[in-house]
């Protein structure tokens, strides 16, 4: 059943996963607003209410936030310490919050362990407690990291050097995160609810980097290397505390097959987008002049 939210804001309106709910909203004929560091090249279709605010700042939300009557929200910082402040403004207009969280969060446990899950659960609990309308959408590993991992490499050359190349996992298209979060922002029935979100099949890091190939037609190499050559290789461009967390979390995914959930299908009605159809649509950006 669908519910008329008014105006739906949009946050991450300009990252991989904010781009297709903004556009699923529009095709939906939802008025879109979205928030950005920087609207100038946020290269979002004329419709959009594009407005400038930070969450890292919650000041520059007050006028961001007026006449809102729903919110998707994503959480890029690296800590939740302005989550309450953010909440706050949010709710006093959104009734409801689709928040875009993590798998890595253990329901089980009173102290989540590793900064991810410690992140997510603390902006989880802030919306908890301002009393409105929740859905979270905990997905598992982003098809797009591949992108983020193994890009460069693919551009340069054929042969991708990268750690535990058995690692499993079940990458999930950003555009089937979006379908999810547009129904739960469009819907009834998905308040309280957690979503465990994954994409339709397990694959070990070096079968996704051989799709890839297929995709790009260019067959490539997965030469596996030594976590400590990964980590040295890591550092250089992303912070310690994230490379401790991305080697961590693919050591463990080397016990086998990744988990599936049937969550996207259930909600969208369509079948989760493969990993073969993530490589194809995104087969330019591993192309050199990319
Ligand atoms: N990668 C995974 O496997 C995985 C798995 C589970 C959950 N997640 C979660 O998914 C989220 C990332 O989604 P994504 O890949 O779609 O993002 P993305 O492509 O990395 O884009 C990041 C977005 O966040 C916005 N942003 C960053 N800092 C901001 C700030 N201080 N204030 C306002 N907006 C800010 C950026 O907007 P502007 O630059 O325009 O301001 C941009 O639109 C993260 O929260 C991550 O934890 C990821």
């Amino acid at each position: 059943m669908l519910s008329d939210q008014g105006l739906v804001l949009v946050t991450g309106a300009t990252g991989s996963v904010g781009r297709h709910v903004v556009s699923q909203l529009l095709r939906e004929g939802a008025r879109v607003r979205a928030l950005t560091r920087d609207p100038k090249p946020a290269g979002l279709p004329p419709e959009v209410d594009v407005v400038r605010g930070d969450l890292a700042a919650p000041d520059t939300l007050d006028a961001v936030v007026q006449g809102v009557g729903a919110a998707f929200l994503l959480w890029r910082l690296p800590d939740a310490d302005t989550a309450p402040a953010v909440i706050d403004r949010l709710t006093k207009y959104a009734r409801r919050i689709v928040f875009l969280s993590s798998s890595a969060i253990r329901d089980d446990v009173e102290k989540q362990t590793g900064v991810v899950a410690r992140v997510h659960a603390d902006v989880e609990h802030a919306i908890e407690n301002a009393g409105r309308e929740w859905t979270f959408l905990r997905p598992d590993g982003f098809a797009t990291n591949a992108l983020w991992w193994w890009g460069a490499q693919i551009r340069r050359g054929d042969v991708v050097r990268w750690p535990y190349g058995a690692a499993a996992m079940a990458p999930i298209h950003e555009k089937d995160i979006a379908a999810v979060a547009v129904r739960a922002l469009r819907e009834e029935g998905h308040q309280g609810r957690k979503y465990l979100l994954s994409g339709p099949e397990s694959l070990t890091l070096a079968e996704q980097v051989k799709i890839i190939g297929a995709a790009i037609g260019r067959p490539l190499r997965f030469e596996e290397i030594s976590p400590d050559a990964a980590r040295d290789q890591l550092l250089a461009v992303m912070p310690q505390e994230i490379v401790d967390v991305l080697l961590g979390v693919l050591a463990r995914l080397t016990a086998g097959p990744a988990p599936t959930t049937t969550v996207v299908s259930e909600i969208t009605g369509a079948p989760a987008r493969t990993f073969r159809e993530w490589a194809r649509d995104h087969a330019a950006e591993f192309l050199p002049q990319a």
